[in-house]
């Protein structure tokens, strides 16, 4: 792996006295100035604007309120215990824990798609240290997130990958002969970030269940996308608990539920194994701490603005919002792939698409377009840029493929940007 240059900060220290408020904002916008704008639609996937005032007005004024609040003690704050219950609740509804089997399931809130992950390998761990398995693997597919090889790193596992077939998606056949006596887990991506595209989930699902070992369904994208592209009538693979053998999903409120940073859900088909993700210690002087996840203190406001996302939209609301971005969708697909040369990777189901040309230099194609303001990221394989659309790319939607279309009569040479997720 190459060297990489680590920040180290930049030498500030508590100043003696404080500053204005004045200028501590002041301060602030001009920095922020610097950065992408996250409400600007030019910037893709780290962020997922609905160009909603309605929504962003309802959510800054939730987490306003719920600024300082620590979801460490649900006996001390009960009520935001209870909001945190009705998110997990409605996630495990869209998501139909309980059906295909199991005994109703459980799960909690964690911080994001990453914590979800290392929650679920975490207790996948621990199901096959109770089959004497002294180093677990975790059979996954070469498109997964790296927050499945991270638990392995902090968990004390091995990362066993998948090769894709040529769709891009995991390669079923190839993934029964990886299976071994060292498998606790197998993971399907509904759906990949490099692709956009489904695993076969069934399939992976059936092969881990035939060898008694958890399945893993990475809904952190597809969570909030999927049920609602099944209810606008379009032709979803099964992937969620109706899935005999889907053990784990993890599916991200603050992505395409809309709310800030901070939001994902974690959900077990069943309680016990749920009970295990929920860490106890009762051996100091403060009395009993449990926590379900990594943090200690947690931040009350994704918890509340994830509620009030999910609350406020209602299934309409998504179905709404899903029917355009699909639209949008549509739009821009048609028109990148309308240019000589440039092709879609695999068969994306949704708003997260990836291109690939054997004969433009997409990389060079990227810089222009970075140089006109949008901010493209690049995949690696196949070498490629690639686009996460959200709502507020709809209004952008026609710029964006007319500068992507420009940018290919018109780039030079790669300037070497690399493909960097963070
Ligand atoms: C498919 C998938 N899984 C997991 C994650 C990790 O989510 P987070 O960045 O919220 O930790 C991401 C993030 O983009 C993702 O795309």
């Amino acid at each position: 792996m190459e060297d990489i240059e680590l920040p180290t900060g930049a030498g500030a220290r508590l100043a003696p006295q404080g500053r204005e408020a004045r200028a501590i904002l002041h301060d602030l916008e001009s920095r922020q100035s610097r950065e992408p704008d996250v409400h600007g639609a030019r910037l893709f996937g780290l962020v997922y604007p609905t160009g909603r005032e309605d929504l962003e007005t309802l959510l800054e004024e939730v987490n306003r309120r719920y600024l300082f609040g620590n979801a460490l003690n649900p006996f001390k704050f009960k009520e935001l215990a209870a909001l945190q219950d009705d998110v997990v609740s409605i996630t495990s509804g869209l998501l139909h824990l309980g059906e295909g089997g199991g005994d109703g399931g459980g799960g909690s809130m964690t911080s994001g798609g990453t914590e979800s992950i290392l929650m679920s390998m975490l207790v996948n761990r621990e199901r096959a240290k109770l089959r004497s398995i002294g180093r677990p693997q975790i059979v996954m597919p070469a498109s997964a997130h790296p927050a499945y090889a991270k638990a392995a790193h902090y968990f004390g596992m091995d990362v066993v990958r998948i090769p894709l077939d040529a769709d891009h998606r995991a390669d079923v056949h190839a993934a029964e002969s990886l299976i071994g006596p060292n498998t606790a887990v197998v993971v399907a991506s509904a759906f990949s970030y490099p692709y956009g595209v489904m695993d076969p989930v069934e399939d992976l699902a059936a092969l881990a269940a035939s060898h008694d070992v958890g399945c893993h369904v990475d809904a952190c994208i597809g969570g909030f996308v999927l049920p609602f592209l099944e209810r606008l009538g379009r032709d979803v693979p099964p992937w969620d608990f109706r899935v005999p053998g889907v053990t784990e999903i993890s599916a991200d409120v603050h992505k395409y539920g809309y709310c800030p940073k901070g939001a994902s859900v974690i959900l077990h088909r069943d309680a016990d194994w749920f009970a295990h993700q929920v860490f106890l210690y009762d051996n100091w002087g403060s009395g009993l701490y449990g926590s379900p996840g990594i943090a200690g203190a947690r931040p009350a406001g994704p918890i509340a603005t994830a509620w009030a996302a999910l609350t406020y939209l209602g299934e309409q609301g998504y179905v709404d919002i899903m029917r355009d971005l699909m639209a949008t969708t549509a739009e821009v697909r048609a028109g990148i792939e309308g240019i000589d040369g440039v092709s879609v990777v695999g068969d994306p189901i949704g708003p997260v698409l990836a291109f690939e040309s054997d004969t433009i230099d997409l990389y060079a194609v990227g810089d222009v377009m970075d140089d006109k303001g949008w901010n493209i990221n690049r995949n690696t394989d196949p070498r490629g840029l690639h686009l996460m659309l959200s709502p507020a790319h709809g209004q952008v939607a026609g710029q964006l493929v007319a500068d992507f279309q420009d940018a290919v009569a018109h780039h030079g040479e790669s300037r070497g940007v690399e493909a960097r997720y963070s």
